[in-house]
């Protein structure tokens, strides 16, 4: 018999105690991922299918355990085990757990198991005195916490180009620079997105600006990818002040970590430094649009475990450019989870 014919996510042929079974052992499965991220066992994978005691012996685990954990995970579509041959192989998702496949969210799979799993025990908490779960559970706000440390600054880091690479790119590929000249990226990271703006824009310039520790990360990925004459870095705090005079701003995933006072005080920032005119181009979930609900809602609740942040819906998004002088021109909805809040600055 092999698990591969086993059904995978729960279907309509469920009971309802079965599909909220499920649902609930969703902590037991993400476990199981981490673990298979973490030993690199879609890595080991990568040419085929092997002998489990041979997949055993490469990640150091123990074979009968490990079967029992490809057992699972095959019924999620990761693997493929094969109970009669005593071989497993990547299934339809397990790609997405090697290390450097486009698709690949294995950094994703260590932050969030390493990060954000133990401080959503929290959550009850959350709930009904709106400190955030990882507040709680860290001593400080997330942000700080993850400061303290270049270790983690890298895994979030990393994690986070994970995470744009598998949902913003559709968005990006929607944004319409047109004329713009200079565009300044607030949050920029390590600067992976700008760049991809950069090389379909070639007389595009700009300027990654993000917090001192992290921008550090930008210089290497533009001068890989030849755009260190074009693009600059800038070192900074967004809710102090932002580079000046750009006739265009990118936030990308920047707002939802924050609520709204604390996004109007960015948006503030922006709207003073930018020039006379200057667009505004969000990418963010948009509430109620895109093919991906479900990516939005589960970020919402990621935004309240570990942020003070959220997920927005147009009409949110409306106001909140509005109460920092922009006006929103329009949302570009793409094929994946991530919208184009598009926004003009409205000169006082
Ligand atoms: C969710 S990540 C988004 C990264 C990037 N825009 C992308 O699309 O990959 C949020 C970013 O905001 C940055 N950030 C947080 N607080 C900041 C602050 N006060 N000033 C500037 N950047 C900040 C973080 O360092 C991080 O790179």
């Amino acid at each position: 018999m092999t698990a591969t014919s086993a059904p995978g996510p729960a279907t309509t042929t469920r009971t309802p105690a079965v599909a909220i079974l499920r649902l609930l052992g969703g902590f037991q499965i993400s476990q199981a991922l981490y673990v298979a991220a973490r030993a690199g066992i879609a890595d080991e994978l990568r040419d085929g299918a092997r002998q489990v005691p041979e997949v055993a012996e490469a990640t150091g685990m123990r074979p009968d355990l490990l079967r029992r954990l490809l057992r699972t995970l095959s019924v999620e579509q990761v693997f493929t085990y094969d109970e009669d041959q005593d071989t497993v192989a990547l299934g339809p998702l397990g790609h997405t757990l090697c290390g450097d496949t486009d698709e690949s969210v294995r950094d994703i799979a260590l932050m969030w198991m390493e990060t954000h799993y133990r401080p959503f025990a929290q959550l009850w908490s959350t709930l009904h005195d709106g400190v955030p779960a990882a507040e709680r559970e860290l001593g400080k706000p997330f942000f700080d916490w993850l400061g303290e440390d270049a270790d983690r600054v890298a895994g979030f880091t990393s994690a986070m180009g994970n995470m744009m690479r598998a949902i913003r790119q559709d968005a990006l590929d929607a944004i319409d620079l047109g004329d713009v000249e200079h565009l300044v990226d607030i949050g920029g990271a390590d600067g992976t997105a700008i760049a991809s703006l950069a090389r379909r824009h070639p007389r595009l310039r700009g300027t990654v600006f993000d917090l001192p520790h992290v921008v550090t990360a930008a210089p290497a990925t533009l001068a890989a990818q030849g755009l260190a004459d074009r693009i600059d870095t800038s070192g900074g705090d967004f809710f102090q002040a932002v580079p000046q005079g750009a006739d265009a701003y990118l936030a990308c995933f920047i707002l939802h970590d924050w609520n709204d006072k604390q996004s109007t005080r960015i948006l503030e920032r922006v709207h003073e430094a930018a020039a006379p005119g200057a667009r505004l181009h969000l990418v963010e979930t948009v509430l109620g649009k895109g093919p991906a609900p479900e990516i939005a809602t589960m970020l919402d609740l990621t935004m309240m475990g570990m942020l003070d942040g959220r997920e927005r819906t147009q009409e949110d998004w409306r106001a909140l450019l509005a109460g920092a002088g922009f006006r929103l021109t329009g949302i570009v909805e793409t094929a994946g989870p991530m919208c184009v809040v598009e926004a003009v600055k409205v000169d006082s």
